[in-house]
């Protein structure tokens, strides 16, 4: 595989122009040559070992706010230009300590740069990225990260290891909790918003911080979803599916990318050669660095690919990684390697450059101090401005699953039974990469919901633990419901279910929750589950037996008010679901944007691609959520039912509120290729619009659709659209039938 990468990698860099081993600077990477020339003198300046100190990233945590820093031997490889960058070193006072260290005690005062894992918030927690991206919304994405920035940088952060840019198709994986889900098109529009919205427009100014797209790549092809795991996926499956996200943010201008853990067809990504440098850094022009994972270097050994350390730390050198993170391989052994004349210095100064690049672009050399300012951090951290919005990027994550009329809930209402193990939770529902977010400042659902109805009763009863077998608590949950109107469950997942290393065999509710939900409906109340979750569950139990669900994921800071607004109908849920939900396990995995076969699925015929024991359908579909109000939408009108190379199409549909409430839709369009020189899926998004409209309200919406939007990556792998039949289809979710025929002719 290697060798036909590279001759594709060929094929393109050729048609594209620029010759093999060339560097193209990608647009986003104009090279600015004075801060070119100032990289060259300080080259010229450095020692060997200055140079590797350049490469070497180091985690501060657990010695990070004591007194004891300076003493410390991060402190000491500083002083002797051994050490280029830190993680997990927090607020300003931290950052400051050290950065004086490299002004003030290293012979030629090069700023450290500071990462850390800014995911989504830093102090003022949102969603996790999940359910940001489940707002099908990408200003308020855009937003979020903003905000996340402004409060890092004002802690002391030059850089977080964000965006994760991974597409996740399988929910036993933990981390689909910190992606934006299962469609490269969506993830690459995602993409490209937490990346501007990180870096601003300047990474010099103050509130803004380098980006980070990882897992380069294909992390989220973990074999059976389980962590670190090998991944064997077709070329065409990389460029079509896991790539495309990080192409979008190379085009977002991402001054960073990380490598993935995996190993991808039998070569550990730190050690592959014909992505990371061939593609990304040659092909594809990226102009910033490239970081190891944590370790990553050192555990090419456990993979089988390196023999030895220092094997590793020419395999990973060779193969791009400019950045060591935390394996220590490369001060230990890149020295030896050019003295060896394995590794010449021309290729150490290029990493340096690179790394160099990005700390003259953030303006350390102007100020190494602009983001250390104690006072300013002081104001920014937790800033009312933030919780606010935090709060309205919660209400707009939330996904309506199910509603049979009990939702809103009446401000009218004098009892309620709040029963589960998140409704007075403030730790969990942070979710996992909390940054510097505190569960003391996290509001719970109990208290969004006093503070709502602070006249009503709210009977609040734990019930059970999210894990364990203990039903004591039952009896005091049941008798709280049968002495409320309504009861609302929170349940789910708690924080340190989903994310890195915890994914998960069974995605059923954990623990006992299960059999209390249905004790409780047994009372035949109305009732309501508010769920909380890092990825899809399956859950088609409670969609048969409960009213109402209501998918929260792990909301951050601002949950509780922001659920307790959509529980009474202050905020009318729009958020639509980024990844499907699948019936059962072994469904698994499941997305829309799958093949026909030659035998399409059909459940009501035995010889068709199906299962005999399960429908085959999903549960809740990529693109589905509901509303409190209800949405008409025509069949789509073309402006032609054929188009040229150089026309295009519009698409028209007609949408009305025919509800009683204010609603906002996210109306989607998708395309089938009918027949093509490879199998295309049934069918592909290809683009979103939000329509906000008042009850009655009826508007035109309008898409145009390109030849290039038809573009896919052909037998030969070239990426161009072919003639011949297409659908397109809009709707109000993945599963739409309202269609209309076009063609291409070229
Ligand atoms: C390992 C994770 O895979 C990566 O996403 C993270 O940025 C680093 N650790 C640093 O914490």
């Amino acid at each position: 595989m290697a060798k036909n990468f590279l001759r594709i990698f060929l094929a393109v860099t050729l048609l594209s122009g620029c010759k093999a081993g060339q560097q193209a600077n990608h647009p986003s990477y104009p090279l600015d040559p004075v801060i070119e020339k100032k990289i060259d003198s300080l080259l010229k300046l450095m020692t060997l070992e200055e140079k590797i100190g350049q490469l070497n990233q180091l985690s501060g945590m657990g010695e990070l706010t004591g007194p004891s820093i300076a003493s410390s031997d991060h402190a000491q490889l500083i002083r002797q230009g051994l050490l280029g960058s830190m993680l997990n070193v927090n607020g300003a006072k931290a950052t400051r300590q050290l950065q004086e260290i490299a002004i003030n005690e290293s012979r030629l005062k090069i700023p450290l740069l500071f990462g850390y894992d800014v995911i989504h918030g830093y102090k003022t927690i949102f969603p996790i990225p999940l359910g940001e991206a489940a707002s099908f919304d990408l200003e308020a994405i855009e937003q979020a990260s903003r905000i996340a920035a402004t409060e890092a940088a004002a802690a002391g952060q030059h850089w977080t290891f964000a965006p994760m840019v991974d597409i996740a198709r399988d929910p036993r994986w933990g981390r689909v909790m910190e992606g934006a889900g299962e469609d490269p098109f969506y993830g690459s529009l995602v993409a490209k918003a937490r990346v501007k919205g990180f870096q601003g427009k300047n990474l010099a100014d103050k509130n803004t911080i380098a980006a980070c797209a990882k897992h380069f790549v294909a992390y989220g092809g973990a074999m059976a979803g389980r962590d670190y795991n090998t991944v064997d996926i077709s070329e065409r499956t990389l460029y079509e599916v896991y790539l495309p996200p990080f192409q979008a943010a190379l085009d977002a201008g991402v001054a960073t990318f990380m490598v993935a853990f995996n190993e991808l067809n039998g070569i550990p990504m730190s050690a592959h050669k014909d992505l990371n440098v061939d593609l990304l850094k040659k092909t594809w022009g990226f102009g910033g660095f490239m970081v190891s994972d944590w370790g990553s270097v050192g555990e090419m050994i456990a993979h089988g690919y390196s023999a030895t350390p220092e094997d590793a730390a020419l395999a990973g050198f060779k193969a791009g990684v400019d950045m060591d993170m935390e394996s220590r391989l490369y001060v230990a052994h890149l020295k030896n390697l050019v003295e060896k004349g394995l590794v010449n210095e021309k290729e150490i100064d290029e990493a340096v450059r690179r790394i160099l690049r990005i700390k003259f672009r953030l303006g350390l050399f102007d100020d190494p101090f602009r983001y250390c300012d104690t006072i300013y951090e002081k104001e920014m951290l937790l800033n009312p401005r933030h919780l606010e919005f935090a709060k309205i990027s919660a209400c707009k994550s939330m996904v309506l699953l199910k509603n049979q009329e009990v939702l809103p809930l009446s401000r009218e209402i004098k009892s309620i039974a709040l029963i589960g193990p998140m409704a007075d939770n403030q730790q969990d529902m942070l979710g996992t990469w909390q940054g510097q977010g505190e569960a003391h400042h996290a509001i719970t659902l109990l208290s969004g919901i006093k503070q709502k109805l602070p006249h009503a009763r709210i009977l609040y009863a734990k019930g059970c633990d999210f894990t364990g077998n203990d039903k004591t608590g039952f009896a005091e949950a049941l008798n709280a419901a049968r002495n409320a109107e309504v009861i609302v469950v929170a349940a789910g997942e708690s924080a340190m279910m989903s994310g890195e290393a915890l994914s998960r065999t069974q995605l059923d509710l954990p623990g006992m929750q299960k059999d209390l939900i249905i004790e409780l409906s047994k009372l035949g109340k109305p009732m309501v589950v508010v769920l909380f979750n890092g990825r899809p569950l399956t859950i088609e139990w409670m969609d048969q037996s409960i009213p109402a669900i209501l998918e929260a994921w792990l909301p951050g800071t601002m949950g509780g008010p922001a659920i307790a607004d959509v529980l009474f109908g202050d905020y009318n849920p729009s958020g639509k679901l980024p990844i499907t939900f699948p019936r059962n396990v072994g469904q698994i995995p499941l997305f829309y944007y799958h093949k026909n076969t030659g035998r399409p699925t059909n459940d009501a015929q035995r010889y068709t691609s199906r299962y005999i024991d399960s429908p085959s359908t999903p549960l809740y579909p990529f693109g589905y959520g509901l509303s409190y109000t209800t949405f008409e939408i025509s069949t789509p009108e073309l402006s032609a039912t054929s188009m040229g190379p150089s026309d295009s199409l519009l698409v028209s549909v007609k949408i009305k509120n025919t509800g009683n409430r204010k609603g906002s839709e996210a109306l989607q369009m998708y395309i089938q290729d009918k027949f093509g020189s490879v199998n295309r899926p049934v069918r592909e998004l290809k683009a979103i619009k939000r329509v906000d409209l008042e009850p009655g309200q009826e508007t035109v919406v309008k898409f145009a659709i390109h030849p290039s939007d038809l573009a896919f990556y052909t037998a030969d792998m070239t990426f161009k659209a072919e003639p011949g039949e297409f659908v397109v289809f809009v709707g109000s979710d993945s599963n739409t039938q309202l269609q209309a025929g076009f063609s291409l002719k070229l």
